[in-house]
């Protein structure tokens, strides 16, 4: 699958500071720029090209907010089949419900531009993810990524990590999207790793599950579930360091497990 606003990554170019610098950079010379130079994600003008075309192919009978066709609305990411990129090129390539919507000839940018902006939830200045496929996001989620052998789904995996199984109701594609390219940015506090003392002298690390005023549970580093009493530690430290590193895969493959993860709902 290759699509004109996949760029490549160049990683041995920059380092994660660096590129994070030179985002920085173009970021005082101009918004613009700052979505261009970004790899994971659709350009600003893609997403400005799309809402013209939108406007002039789509809002008759979609409407201009995206939720006049039953049971849709483009603007929330909510269609009938469709799930990813792809299918979102298939059906307007190629119509859909027996030619109640018809198929379009759109130039490869003007294709591109409008899926942009349904997924910026038409929001010129909004950010739009790319959502690949949840296939070959699993496959990669248990393979190459090796995300599996951190993460428990569905019962399957270990608890050292978030349990994903809903994270695909819980978060949005952007968060699912920072939390592989961005994870300082996106590192939420119940997420943070702990380090407790006890009056026992006994160290353990951990994973945060719950927390109130008297007492802390955690996930220890051997799966254990342990419950504690704030008062008899001697010291409980949250790390501010995401274990996450920014991820070394394509903005492709990343795109893929944003699609996976976007399928986990738990079981219903
Ligand atoms: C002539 C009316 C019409 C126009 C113009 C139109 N659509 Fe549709 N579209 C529909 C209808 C009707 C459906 C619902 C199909 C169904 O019931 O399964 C639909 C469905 C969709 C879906 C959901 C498909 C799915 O199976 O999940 C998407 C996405 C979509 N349209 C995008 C667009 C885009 C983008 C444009 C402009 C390029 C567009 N439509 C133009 C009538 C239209
Ligand atoms: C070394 C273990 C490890 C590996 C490998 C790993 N993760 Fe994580 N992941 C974590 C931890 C720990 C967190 C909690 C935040 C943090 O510390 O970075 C997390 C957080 C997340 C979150 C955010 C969860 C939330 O509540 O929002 C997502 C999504 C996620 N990981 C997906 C992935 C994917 C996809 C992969 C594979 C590409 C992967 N992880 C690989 C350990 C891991």
């Amino acid at each position: 699958m290759t699509y004109p606003h996949k760029k490549q990554r160049h990683k041995s170019l920059f380092s994660p500071l660096l590129r994070h610098l030179a985002c920085l950079l173009l970021l005082t010379a101009g918004g613009q720029s700052l979505a261009q130079e970004s790899d994971h994600q659709y350009t600003s003008e893609a997403i400005l090209a799309g809402s013209r075309v939108y406007v002039q192919q789509c809002a008759l009978c979609h409407g201009p907010q995206g939720e006049t066709v039953d049971g849709i609305n483009l603007r929330l990411g909510q269609f009938r089949t469709a799930r990813t990129d792809d299918d979102l090129v298939g059906v307007i390539s190629g119509g859909a419900a027996g030619g109640r919507m018809p198929a379009f000839t759109l130039r490869p940018e003007e294709l591109n531009g409008v899926i942009a902006y349904i997924r910026a939830g038409f929001d010129p200045s909004g950010v739009a993810i790319s959502i690949g496929d949840p296939t070959r996001g699993k496959a990669l989620f248990e393979g190459k990524g090796d995300c599996a052998g951190c993460h428990r789904i569905n019962g399957k995996g270990p608890r050292t990590a978030p349990d994903l199984s809903e994270i695909g109701i819980l978060r949005t594609p952007a968060i699912l999207q920072n939390s592989m390219v961005d994870p300082a940015a996106t590192l939420l506090p119940i997420n943070r790793a702990v380090r407790i003392v006890t009056r026992r002298e006994e160290t353990v690390f951990g994973r945060r599950l719950n927390e109130d005023t008297y007492t802390v549970q955690l996930i220890d580093s051997n799966e254990q579930l342990r419950s504690f009493v704030k008062e008899d530690l001697v010291s409980y430290e949250l790390s501010s360091e995401p274990v996450h590193q920014p991820t070394t895969l394509s903005s492709e493959e990343v795109a893929d497990l944003v699609g996976y993860l976007l399928t986990l709902r738990g079981l219903q």
